[in-house]
């Protein structure tokens, strides 16, 4: 995997990037660009960029001076927003609590990236979704099901960070699944809530998702994932996914 970004059209860029395990075993990760109607960026996510694909980003956002916002999704991907504040000193920097806890030196947003206040900002260009009936910021560690997904309509396009994956095949298994395949993150029954019908809220959150993302083109997912859809099919595969993953929810 290379660093890449990716026109998807209609002002939406995804930004396909490297992150190395252990210095090791790349798992990639992301970022998106969006251009909104007033000519001005919104950056999702934060990706330190560097060579080729740093001179790209430039160009395309008037040396950095167009972006006005770098929206910080999930709540444990912490590791790049340092850099992207740097990068774009003029931006307005938006996080999660946790965001906030772990860089206490940069200068946040008061408002937390998933408040109602942020989505109306960017709204109607963007609609971002937190998932019902689990955590969004889990109390263990490891448990990175949750984050704020966003939907940006004009491109038919979700830009998602670990809640919803695409499973990548093995050059050799390619003949027989030719698309990687759409599951949820394996860390979900750990981050559901204990409220009773939270099961319920969980998946009526997803098929609101599926019927509202029903003419869906592009799925962006981190870590390394990025998938054209015919439309309809998106929904379909979502609902797919959450039925092999219910059985290993706990009740309620
Ligand atoms: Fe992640």
């Amino acid at each position: 995997m290379s660093e890449s970004i990716q026109d998807l059209g209609q002002g939406f860029w995804t930004i396909r990037g490297d992150l190395k395990i252990g210095g090791v075993l790349n798992v990639g990760t992301q970022a998106a660009l969006v251009r909104l109607p007033s000519g001005r960026f919104v950056m999702l996510d934060s990706y330190p960029l560097r060579g080729k694909l740093r001179e790209q980003v430039m160009a395309l956002t008037d040396g950095g001076r167009a972006v006005d916002a770098i929206l910080n999704l999930h709540p444990f991907h912490t590791l790049h927003c340092a850099v992207a504040a740097v990068d774009f000193p003029q931006a307005r920097l938006y996080g999660s609590r946790r965001h906030w806890a772990r860089h206490p030196d940069l200068s946040w947003q008061p408002e937390p990236v998933e408040s109602e206040a942020v989505a109306a900002m960017f709204a109607p260009d963007l609609e971002f979704t937190l998932p019902a009936g689990i955590d969004y910021i889990s109390g263990d560690e490891r448990v990175h099901a949750g984050s704020l997904l966003a939907w940006h309509p004009a491109s038919r396009t979700l830009h998602v960070d670990d809640t919803i994956n695409l499973l990548p095949v093995p050059r050799l298994l390619q003949p027989l699944f030719p698309r990687p395949r759409i599951f949820l993150h394996p860390s979900l029954p750990k981050a559901m809530l204990t409220d009773a019908g939270a099961r319920e809220a969980l998946h009526s959150w997803l098929h609101g998702l599926a019927q509202r993302c029903t003419q869906l083109r592009w799925l962006c997912a981190a870590h390394s994932g990025l998938r054209e859809f015919e439309p309809g099919k998106f929904s379909d595969e979502l609902e797919a996914a959450y039925h092999r993953i219910e059985r290993k929810l706990p009740p309620g």
